[in-house]
């Protein structure tokens, strides 16, 4: 075959596997590689009349610089964000694959008021227009909120210069990123008494005094100021004895939460809130309380005797939450063949502990009968604590009712040696009085 035929099917194959995302070969490599994010941009608009909010989206592409690009993305017409060179770093923050990064971009509102910040020049009494960017790790882990703005003085200018901004119909914004806010995992899972690190960190593009606050939504509950954190004073002050934070990290960006031994009631939704200026970043993290079932049996061994009746219990003790799952299992005999599920099982219901954990036992009756010698009797339990269902068993040994039989031999042997001892009572009487009087 002649070799052309081979690079013609390679590029094909290649431009086939590139296609797939936005056309541009993005597959693979950091963001810090790239410095292109494929992105959502979300705007709404409140339907008149209904109030109903309607979400529009649309593909857009977050951009590092203008330039260079591997492959510019500039063929089709989605929106372009692009960032430009600031003191703020993005990368540092969010350095993944970034088929690994999910990206939304929506307008942030100031409220008709102007935000003052260091750098950006307004034009005039022009409003400034803020966007934020999400992006957040699809293995949940990390998220990362950026404030973007785009100046009212690079608005009017870039207007001024339409040849280089919009070819075609797409749409270009410049924005500088001046501000974000990082939180580690959104869910932690923790059991109980434990310490927890709940990850925030923020940086700015100019050195200035932060607000910190960090406060828990319980659920279905009211919000919680756990602890403050004031720039200005650099003082923090706790609501909750056990919160701690850190003033010597914070000044490096640090805003991290320390909760220690936690407890059933500190579950719920934290939210890290960062202030600087009039901006408010806020970022949650979900603490959701664990707690592993304790499984315990009534016996390891069991001896009975044919035509016994013993109950069997397992206790399933101190877990949280409630959604414990409990069953008896006969194994089977032989290797290789299914356990039985015990039918006719009984449970109690679940009781709390005063530590809030729940506990519960099940039980069924075994009447002992010499098929279940050497049986094992397994109490599964599963929950949502647990990577694999805890498992206790315990051996069953039945044997014949052999002292029953003798107790009963002995006790029919008795009741002939009664009768006999009667009978010939009797007969001695009757002989007796059978004799002649001797008068
Ligand atoms: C923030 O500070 C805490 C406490 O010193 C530390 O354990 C944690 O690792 C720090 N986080 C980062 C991202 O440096």
């Amino acid at each position: 075959m002649n070799v052309w035929v081979y690079v013609a099917l390679c590029c094909f194959l290649c431009s086939g596997i590139l296609k797939q995302h936005h056309g541009v070969a993005t597959a693979g490599s950091t963001f810090s590689q790239s410095r292109q994010l494929s992105c959502l941009f979300e705007t709404s608009e409140t339907i008149l009349l209904s109030s109903e909010i309607k979400y529009i989206r649309q593909n857009a592409w977050l951009l590092l610089s203008e330039r260079p690009y591997p492959e510019n993305p500039s063929a089709d017409d989605t929106i372009k964000f692009i960032i430009r060179e600031s003191s703020l770093d993005i990368l540092q923050h969010v350095n993944e694959d970034t088929d690994k990064l999910e990206c939304k971009i929506s307008r942030y509102f100031t409220d008709n008021t102007q935000i003052l910040w260091p750098g950006i020049q307004t034009q005039g009494d022009k409003l400034d227009s803020w966007f934020t960017g999400t992006i957040k790790h699809v293995a949940d882990k990390f998220t990362v909120t950026v404030f973007l703005v785009q100046s009212s003085a690079s608005r009017e200018a870039e207007n001024r210069i339409p040849e280089e901004v919009s070819q075609g119909n797409e749409e270009r914004f410049y924005l500088s990123g001046v501000f974000l806010v990082r939180t580690g995992p959104s869910l932690i899972q923790s059991g109980l008494k434990k310490d927890v690190l709940l990850n925030c960190a923020f940086s700015v593009d100019h050195h200035t005094d932060v607000t910190i606050q960090w406060v828990l939504q319980q659920k279905g509950g009211q919000k919680k100021l756990i602890v403050a954190y004031s720039g200005s004073t650099r003082q923090v002050d706790y609501k909750d004895k056990r919160a701690e934070m850190f003033p010597a990290e914070i000044l490096k960006g640090n805003a991290s939460l320390l909760l220690r031994t936690v407890e059933i009631r500190d579950a719920g939704s934290y939210a890290c809130l960062v202030s600087v200026s009039a901006l408010l970043g806020a970022q949650s993290i979900q603490l959701e309380i664990v707690e592993k079932p304790t499984v315990t049996l009534n016996a390891d061994v069991l001896s009975l005797v044919e035509g016994d009746e013993h109950k069997l219990i397992c206790d399933v003790g101190h877990f949280y939450p409630h959604d414990a799952e409990a069953q008896w299992l006969l194994e089977p005999q032989k290797p290789g063949m299914l356990p039985h599920v015990v039918n006719h099982v009984l449970s109690s219901s679940h009781r709390q502990n005063s530590d809030g954990t729940y506990s519960f036992s099940t039980y069924f009756l075994l009447k002992a009968s010499l098929r279940d010698n050497g049986c094992r009797y397994t109490c599964r339990v599963d929950h949502r604590s647990l990577k694999q269902p805890i498992r206790k068993s315990l051996t069953v040994q039945v044997t014949e009712s052999t002292s029953a039989t003798w107790l009963l031999v002995l006790l029919f042997l008795l009741l002939l040696a009664g009768c006999l001892v009667v009978t010939l009572y009797y007969l001695h009487q009757v002989m007796s009085s059978n004799k002649p009087k001797p008068y």
